[in-house]
């Protein structure tokens, strides 16, 4: 028996000891005990055990584990578990991994192994439901037993559960994981110091670090509110929805190209992100969130935000030259499904479209009957883009709208055309007459003022340089105030208001028809006296079918049981890195069962009565002293719950993609933070990576360095042309609905930061704004430097050691003074606190 072992059973003991006693063979479990079994329990008998100790024929062992009398009865080996010694239970030892080894596959995480721990020192009380297990051979069965499983079940609002140390709790989801702390013996970590929390919440609702201004200013404040007053004004800004809104975009695999061989661009699809990060942060309710996307077209009160928001249709892959056009229509719905299925229920039916669902209750019929509701959708076939565009121009403000808007657009190519000519024709005979380095630099947009102002008058007049400033001022204003009114936008459409029939296609084969079905809902989460929800017939000149809204209106509906358990499960993760249902966006049988699954549901009940309300829900988890956990936990609680299931502690993470780009932009004092909205941004690629295209850099735009310095979410995602900076540290891959981030470490990652053309260009800005700020001595350029990259005051030793590492750049390797600064800002960009956050 390991030594901490040893020591959670002693104190559990202990915890048991006082009050509750085993429950004898004959006697009933009590309310509670069912509650406990049901709820956290059986979902892991029935992730992990049933399989091979369910109710077949032949279960392994001979152990069957889905009765109270089976386990007593026990296996070849004799009794699973002894009331009478409870603690010395072969079930025990078993997931314990100290004679047999369950399950097999690998061991529990603790929280799991402490739930089966309590409940077998209980005396293993069932419920009727102890049976509900899952069956795993032949077709699933849609039936009473299915229809228990937990994430299928109602949200009923656990009460708050008891506990000792009651001065720690901020508010109720407190209650909740420091209840499960104590039960297993352990303390929650210390608060995090005040650096470090502000550095947390400003990336958990930003995504940007702090300022050292804004570090400095909260250390000043030392009002009993300082925290939540700067939790508030984070959740007020817009970095918030630009930030959140990204989350959004890896669920619903935003992209805007179409992937295969040409990878054509999906135009104006901007305008949907834009819809999403608006969405978030005018706290939209959720519920309106879900129906805008899913039925805008459809709403009584459809507004232009609500018709973007259907760009959700049009995000995915879309071959423009299909071999079999069949095919790639029914690809195209079962893309809709599945995003549809994983990112609003948590659920995988989109694995039923071929078979029955392997392992959840989804019979391959249910597939279909969700399928029926996106039948109308018009496919969109070979049409030009502008065509597709102005259907929704003229869904808004007719032919004269459209006019309009053409003209408005024509004007401004027109103009921008003029301007980019004058400009080359002022650039062209001096470019190559520069130096050496100033040729190179002046593919940059943003150096050139500056290059030609050192050349007059030698290679320019002052007259042309006054000329060349005002047309590039005036070129700059253009871009950025492009023709907005009426711009037209990617949106859904449909075939009219009756959709052809939809079957059951077997195998998944268009040429293979099966049953007609009609649409409808997992027949899992529709109770056995209930009727799949009903569709209004249409008026005959209707544009669409309104099934969209029937299914949007369920989804959004408080008492469907997974759409707030899901989205809070989310706000969780994205706020402490990870769900309390680790796998996000599977809910069913296969995917992890909640750590706290009580928690669980008190948030998601608190969300429903709240509104829907995100922010809401936010700062309540902002706020809790759970996120407020310092990252270091006790060595024994560490050492015994290494994956943090307990949440005894911050769980450390490496900065996502966009915020490791996004963060080397802030330090360096080069991130654009007027870029709000508007068409995407495109990064310089090195020509290294276009090459690797078949034809190199067909499709990326040119921006200007100032708006290619935009945060990420602007930047233009291509499906087949990834920007490395953000490959490299694992952006979303948008072909499939992302909903956890990959953290790989790789080499690439550390090579990008040093050698990468953009750590280079970054880290030589960073050296130049630092000189500006900190004047030429070496250890108040270090002390700046670091500061904006750890978000602390840097200690001497720090200090020191960065002045001696310029001294021998300079000394020994005979560097320049401004080149040893760089290479010191580019080391400071590599540094684990900046990439990490605790
Ligand atoms: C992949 C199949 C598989 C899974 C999943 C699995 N077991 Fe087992 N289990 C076995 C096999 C095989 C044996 C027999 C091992 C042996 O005899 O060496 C066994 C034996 C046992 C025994 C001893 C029975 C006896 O009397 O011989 C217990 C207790 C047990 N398992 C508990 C569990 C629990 C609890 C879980 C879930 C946490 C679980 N098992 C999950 C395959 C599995
Ligand atoms: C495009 C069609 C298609 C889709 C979609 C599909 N499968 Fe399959 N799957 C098959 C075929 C064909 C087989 C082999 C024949 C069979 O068992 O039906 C198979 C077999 C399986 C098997 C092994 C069957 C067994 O009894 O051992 C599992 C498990 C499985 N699929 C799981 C999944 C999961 C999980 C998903 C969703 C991620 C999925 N499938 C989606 C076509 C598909």
């Amino acid at each position: 028996m390991d030594r901490s072992y040893r020591i959670s059973a002693l104190l559990l003991v202990l915890y048991l000891g006082a009050g509750s006693s085993v429950l004898r063979a004959d006697e009933k479990a009590t309310p509670e005990q069912v509650k406990f079994f049901e709820l956290q329990v059986l979902p892991i008998l029935q992730a992990h055990c049933f399989t091979c100790h369910g109710s077949d024929k032949d279960p392994r062992s001979e152990l069957r584990l889905t009765s109270r009398n089976s386990v007593l009865k026990g296996g070849k080996r004799g009794p699973a578990v002894s009331l009478e010694k409870p603690e010395e239970s072969r079930l025990l030892s078993a997931i314990h991994y100290q004679d047999l080894k369950m399950p097999p596959r690998g061991k529990l995480p603790t929280a799991h192994i402490d739930v089966l721990t309590r409940w077998v020192k209980m005396g293993i009380p069932f419920s009727d439901k102890g049976s509900a297990e899952v069956v795993r051979t032949g077709p699933p069965q849609v039936d009473e037993r299915a229809r228990s499983f937990w994430a299928f079940q109602p949200v009923v609002r656990p009460a708050l559960p008891e506990v000792k140390n009651r001065d720690w709790l901020a508010n109720p989801i407190d209650a909740f994981v420091l209840s499960k702390l104590e039960q297993s013996g352990f303390k929650p970590a210390q608060p995090a110091d005040r650096t470090t929390l502000l550095r947390r919440a400003y990336y958990a609702v930003t995504g940007l670090p702090p300022s050292p201004d804004e570090v400095d200013a909260f250390l000043a404040d030392q009002s009993s509110d300082a925290y939540e007053k700067v939790v508030d004004r984070l959740l007020a800004s817009r970095q918030y929805g630009e930030h959140w809104g990204r989350h959004w975009l890896d669920l619903v695999r935003y992209a805007e190209s179409n992937s295969f061989e040409r990878d054509g661009t999906k135009p104006f699809v901007w305008r949907y992100r834009d819809y999403v990060m608006r969405s978030f942060n005018h706290d939209k309710p959720y519920d309106r969130f879900i129906r805008e996307q899913l039925a805008g077209d459809e709403l009584e009160d459809a507004t232009e935000d609500s018709l973007i928001a259907t760009g959700y249709y049009r995000l995915g892959l879309w071959d423009d030259e299909p071999a079999d056009p069949v095919l790639a229509y029914f690809d195209g719905l079962d893309d809709i499904g599945m995003t549809t299925g994983q990112t609003f229920l948590g659920l995988t039916v989109n694995c039923a479209r071929c078979h029955d669902h392997k392992i959840d209750p989804f019979p391959q019929k249910d597939y279909y009957r969700l399928q029926a509701f996106f039948r109308g959708i018009r496919h969109f076939g070979v049409r030009s883009d502008e065509s597709v565009a102005e259907a929704s121009l003229r869904f808004f403000g007719g032919d004269a709208a459209v006019s309009k808007s053409r003209d408005a657009q024509a004007g401004f190519l027109k103009r921008v055309g003029e301007l980019d000519r004058d400009l080359k024709a002022i650039e062209d005979p001096i470019h190559s007459r520069l130096p050496g380095g100033e040729i190179d630099d002046f593919k940059y947009q943003q150096y050139r003022v500056r290059i030609l102002q050192k050349h007059v008058p030698d290679l320019v007049s002052q007259e042309t340089l006054d000329r060349y400033i005002a047309l590039s001022d005036e070129r700059e204003t253009l871009s950025r105030n492009r023709p907005m009114t009426l711009l037209p936008a990617l949106c859904v459409t449909e075939e009219g208001p009756k959709p052809k029939d939809t079957f059951v296609l077997r195998r998944g084969n268009p040429q293979n028809q099966g049953d007609k079905v009609e649409p409808g809902i997992p027949s899992v989460l529709l109770p056995s006296d209930a009727r799949d929800p009903s569709i209004p017939s249409p008026a005959r000149d209707a544009k669409t079918s309104g099934r969209r809204t029937v299914l949007a209106d369920w989804l959004a509906d408080p008492k469907n049981p997974l759409t707030c358990r899901v989205m809070v499960n989310r706000l969780w993760q994205y706020n402490l890195g990870r769900g309390i249902v680790r796998s996000t966006n599977n809910f069913g049988y296969a995917g992890t069962p909640p750590t706290h699954p009580e928690l669980l549901d008190w948030l998601a009940s608190e969300f429903a009565a709240g509104g829907m309300q995100m922010k809401r829900m936010q700062r309540l988890i902002l706020t809790s002293n759970t996120f407020r956990m310092s990252a270091n936990g006790a060595a024994e609680l560490v050492a015994k719950d290494p994956e943090n299931d307990l949440l005894g502690r911050f769980d450390l993470r490496r900065l996502t993609a966009e915020e490791m780009r996004d963060s080397v932009l802030a330090v360096c004092g080069n991130l654009n933070r007027t870029k709000a909205d508007g068409p995407s941004v495109y990064p310089i690629i090195p020509g290294d990576v276009l090459a690797g295209q078949s034809m190199p850099g067909h499709n990326w735009g040119k921006s200007t360095l100032q708006d290619a310095a935009s945060r990420s979410v602007y930047v233009h995602v291509k499906r087949s042309l990834a920007v490395p900076v953000l490959a490299v540290f694992d952006a979303a891959d948008p072909d499939a609905p992302c909903p956890v981030r990959f953290t790989t470490t790789q080499p690439t990652q550390a090579l990008a930061m040093l050698n990468g053309e953009f750590a280079q260009t970054e880290s030589k800005l960073f050296a130049e704004s630092v000189r500006r700020e900190a004047g030429n001595e070496p250890a108040e350029q270090v002390r700046v430097a670091l500061k904006r990259v750890v978000q602390r005051t840097p200690t001497q030793a720090e200090v020191d050691r960065g002045v001696r590492f310029m001294r021998t750049l300079r000394e020994k390797d005979k560097l320049s003074t401004e080149e040893a600064l760089k290479r010191f800002c580019l080391l400071a960009l590599n540094l684990n606190e900046f990439v990490y956050l605790d």
